[in-house]
């Protein structure tokens, strides 16, 4: 049982699966539920800091879309849902970490068409703590990133538990001694990280990200930056870059709902100073703010 938890099995927590609270350990779903055995769920992570959901009406919304675009309905109102989670960090007694949240399609006998009568679909919700600091180095220091060919589907605006190229491209960065892979399209340029979304400061000193399509994933954090960046009157424009025009960055960095990362290197070859730079600095400081206000107003 404590395999995978790098020797810290995970006493003590309590998962919420299918309208139950249960003792981690012991949580589980049934062999023949959809996201198991075909992929078909969809997930959402959101940070937790001082015990609070990070931009969490952000990620709802998201949920709810990748929800409607493969045809499962949100297994109880969204209000009851928001409930759930609040309660979720509390009885787990997480101040800083991640709650994770997969809705499956449900249960059914298996076949790939979706079944004609909708089974009810299920719900796995778990949060662990994330040490104060596990990040935080990372976030001051920076972090390394390889590219890679994204064999990806076509619709990666869909949040699925689909990950199997996003894990592979991960592990490859891994191994390589990086932390993140940007994955490379079929025309050369950037569409993301394998769990973040990617960013250039470029030589002309925008800030610079792919826009929205079906290439990349809606990223909250994303979203969160491009509306604080345009109030604090960075310029920002949403069009794609390639590997060459990383190598004439002045910096880069990460985003996702683990944070904003600066990424020094890419491809073992620094990007500008090959340190973390002043926009990236500027745009840490502005999620901070955006972030931490948004939750005083939604009251978590
Ligand atoms: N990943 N792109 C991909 C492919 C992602 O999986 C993620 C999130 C992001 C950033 O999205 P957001 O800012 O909403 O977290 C971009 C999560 C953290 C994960 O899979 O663990």
């Amino acid at each position: 049982m404590s395999k995978g938890w790098n020797g810290r099995p995970p006493a003590g927590r309590i998962a919420y699966v299918d309208g139950r609270y249960v003792p981690h350990g012991r949580a589980g779903v049934h062999v023949e539920d959809r996201g198991l055995q075909l992929g078909d769920a969809v997930y959402e992570v959101f940070g937790v800091s001082g015990g609070q959901l990070m931009d969490e009406s952000e990620h709802l919304d998201r949920l709810e879309r990748s929800l409607r675009e493969i045809e499962i309905a949100l297994p109880m109102r969204r209000a009851a849902l928001q409930l759930v989670l609040r309660e979720l960090v509390r009885r787990n007694a997480v101040k800083d970490g991640l709650l994770y949240l997969q809705i499956s399609r449900g249960v059914a006998r298996r076949d790939h068409p979706i079944p004609k009568v909708a089974p009810r679909p299920g719900l796995i919700l778990t949060v662990r703590s994330v040490p104060p600091g596990e990040f935080e180095k990372r976030r001051r220091d920076g972090v390394t990133v390889i590219t890679r060919l994204d064999e990806r589907w076509g619709r990666r605006d869909i949040k699925t538990v689909q990950l199997l190229p996003n894990l592979l491209a991960k592990t490859a960065a891994r191994r390589a001694g990086a932390y993140e892979a940007w994955l490379v399209d079929q025309e050369g340029l950037v569409t993301e990280g394998s769990s973040t979304n990617a960013w250039i400061v470029d030589g002309q000193g925008n800030l610079r990200t792919r826009p929205l399509s079906t290439a990349i994933l809606p990223g909250v954090t994303r979203r969160v930056i491009l509306e604080a960046a345009a109030e604090a009157q960075l310029p920002v424009v949403e069009v794609p870059f390639s590997p060459g025009e990383i190598r004439t960055a002045r910096e880069a960095f990460i985003s996702s709902a683990t944070g904003v990362m600066p990424v020094t290197q890419v491809d073992g070859r620094p990007v500008g100073e090959g340190k973390p730079g002043p926009v990236t600095r500027r745009v840490q400081e502005l999620y901070a703010l955006t972030s931490a206000g948004r939750a005083a107003k939604s009251g978590t």
